[in-house]
């Protein structure tokens, strides 16, 4: 059992012997920050007392006094108004870190029972190349499902592509009548992008669905119908320009180090949208509304449209073919959608509609993010003041900017003190890659966040590049050590907490557990960034005040070795959670 549930078991059995009434202490056991109090803290007295009508100070002091968990808690201290302070015994936490350190996982058992996820995330447009935009859902989304596999469940990724919206309508427009040979022999997939940049210029409105009288914007929407409703020449170049596209945006995959389970776009579920107006239409949901079919949702709303007055299908009807699909064939608990927050009121619609529909078993969840924005909350430049276009060039960039920061790291003076390792390349990628995806994963994802270059990648801060080095320089003292890392993690010694900075430190480990549970149950991959923050902090306390090769003993010497080795797995292996890698050497 994990320690909140027996510390939950422990304070619930004193307030039985309290004669108190039984409650649920679900979120009323918390870690303390500052260590001086404690390690836990039970904050539930107080509510007691006040059902009691008892003075809160005086239900604590019966509660400590009732509570036995000699082989955890070393001290139970009544503190403020009513908290009850406790504090883990140190022979406890350093078995633990031993059972921790033993485990492949970390001490991290499996969900039980293990639940399915489907999870949605990335899924941009396919006919124009990936941009700065794309770039939240796919690495939140990816670091979701690490985290969620990570714990045991099974997790399916869908990359639910736009391939068969109006923007292929756009490009066959612009290939039909704009088309620069050359170009497209060159450069095929930059060819399609800039004819759709050219003929979104040519409209006079934005582009407001069906109503429009712009000869262009109606053009291009032909384009569409003809595609949908299978025209040949249109179907073939449909076919022309997929692999292109999906080409180029593997390119960007690839670099991220980011999979997909499955990659079934909109297009994908076709077959299926007249069946669904059908059954919707059947169950009395969908009715007919001026020449279209919607759902009529809220009083006062307008209908959530399934099927257009010309006949066209909508992102609304594919979204609805895929939660069919995807409940009969993996029979998820959970369905999350890792997509921005100007899209909350489509996934309200499309959940109500869906729950009264498939009445499914599974739960629908939008898991929603904010904007990233450049300073003067405008789009994205370059450190040169250039607008950043594409998602490519933006990792473009932040390779160049991290190939700086460890270039200059591994000078005669840096702190390093190593050369950095032969494949710069691949470690400018590592460094600048995993600066992009800390510094937008570190963000509580339901903000907007400005995007700021230089803090990137500082070595100082709460950064990637301080925790892929704070890595680098641990593996390093093994190195200096002469120590043979296979033998040394079979024979795992006992870990001693006798000074304050190593059992913060351990502490700190043990506690990996409750931020890979937390960060799975709320989907915030930001927990897990503010846990390696506070595990960076208390390494680097141990660090300065705790000799490791030079411990006074060479029991000692282990013990702090076991202390870094451990260390560097929770860094690595959180890291990773994130989806971001290490060098072994910077
Ligand atoms: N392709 C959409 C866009 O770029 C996002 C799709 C999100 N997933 C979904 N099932 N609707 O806005």
């Amino acid at each position: 059992m994990q320690l909140l549930s027996k510390l939950a078991v422990g304070i619930t059995q004193a307030i039985n012997r309290c004669g108190f009434p039984n409650k649920d202490l679900e979120g009323q056991i918390r870690q303390v920050a500052d260590a001086k109090f404690g390690d836990y803290q039970f904050n539930g007295a107080m509510g007691l007392a006040k059902e009691l009508g008892l003075p809160p100070r005086e239900v604590a002091v019966r509660i400590a006094e009732h509570l036995s968990l000699p082989d955890i808690l070393a001290t139970v201290e009544v503190a403020g108004p009513g908290f009850l302070n406790l504090r883990l015994r140190n022979d406890w936490l350093s078995s633990q870190l031993q059972t921790m350190g033993a485990s492949d996982c970390l001490g991290v058992g499996r969900a039980n029972p293990p639940l399915t996820y489907v999870i949605d995330f990335s899924s941009p447009n396919v006919a124009k190349p990936m941009h700065v935009g794309h770039l939240r859902s796919t690495i939140i989304g990816d670091s979701i499902a690490r985290v969620l596999r990570f714990l045991g469940h099974k997790v399916i990724t869908d990359n639910h592509l736009g391939d068969w919206g109006t923007q292929f309508g756009i490009i066959l427009h612009g290939f039909k009548n704009q088309l620069n040979q050359e170009n497209f022999a060159k450069d095929p997939v930059g060819e399609l992008a800039r004819l759709y940049v050219e003929v979104r210029k040519q409209f006079k409105t934005e582009e407001s669905e069906d109503q429009t009288t712009d000869p262009v914007q109606e053009a291009c929407r032909n384009e569409t119908a003809k595609l949908h409703h299978g025209d040949e020449e249109n179907r073939r170049l449909w076919q022309q320009f997929m692999p292109l596209c999906l080409k180029e945006i593997q390119k960007v995959y690839d670099r991220l180090d980011i999979h997909f389970d499955h990659t079934h776009g909109e297009s994908h579920y076709q077959p299926f949208l007249h069946g669904v107006v059908e059954s919707l239409e059947k169950q009395g949901l969908a009715v007919e509304t001026d020449g279209a079919m919607g759902v009529f949702l809220k009083e006062g709303q307008p209908p959530a449209l399934v099927r257009k007055r010309d006949g066209a299908f909508t992102y609304m009807t594919t979204d609805l073919a895929t939660i069919q699909s995807r409940v009969q064939e993996n029979d998820p608990a959970h369905i999350l959608y890792v997509v921005d927050s100007r899209q909350a009121f489509h996934f309200q619609q499309l959940f109500e509609i869906a729950r009264t529909w498939l009445k499914p078993k599974a739960q629908l969840h939008h898991v929603s993010f904010g904007s990233v924005l450049g300073p003067d909350r405008r789009p994205i430049k370059t450190r040169s003041g250039d607008a950043v276009a594409s998602l490519d060039q933006l990792l473009d960039e932040a390779t160049r900017l991290a190939r700086e920061v460890n270039q200059s790291n591994s000078q005669p003076d840096g702190s390093s003190g190593e050369a950095p390792e032969e494949d710069a390349a691949g470690d400018a990628e590592v460094i600048g890659i995993g600066a992009v995806k800390y510094a937008d994963l570190s963000q509580n994802r339901t903000s907007d966040y400005v995007f700021n270059w230089e803090k990137m990648v500082a070595m100082d801060g709460n950064t990637a590049t301080y925790m892929q080095y704070a890595y680098a320089r641990n593996r390093s003292i093994f190195r200096k050590g002469g120590i043979d890392m296979e033998k040394f993690r079979i024979d795992l010694r006992s870990i001693s907490l006798e000074t304050a900075e190593e059992r913060q430190l351990g502490m700190q480990l043990f506690r990996f557990l409750e931020a890979v549970q937390h960060a799975g149950v709320d989907y915030r991959p930001n927990v897990l960034t503010s846990y390696l923050w506070d595990l960076a902090k208390a390494y680097s306390i141990f660090f300065q005040n705790c000799p490791v090769l030079k411990a006074e003993s060479e029991a000692l010497k282990m013990s702090r070795l076991g202390l870094c080795d451990l260390t560097a797995r929770v860094l690595k292996t959180t890291l990773d959670l994130l989806g971001i890698r290490v060098l072994e050497k910077m």
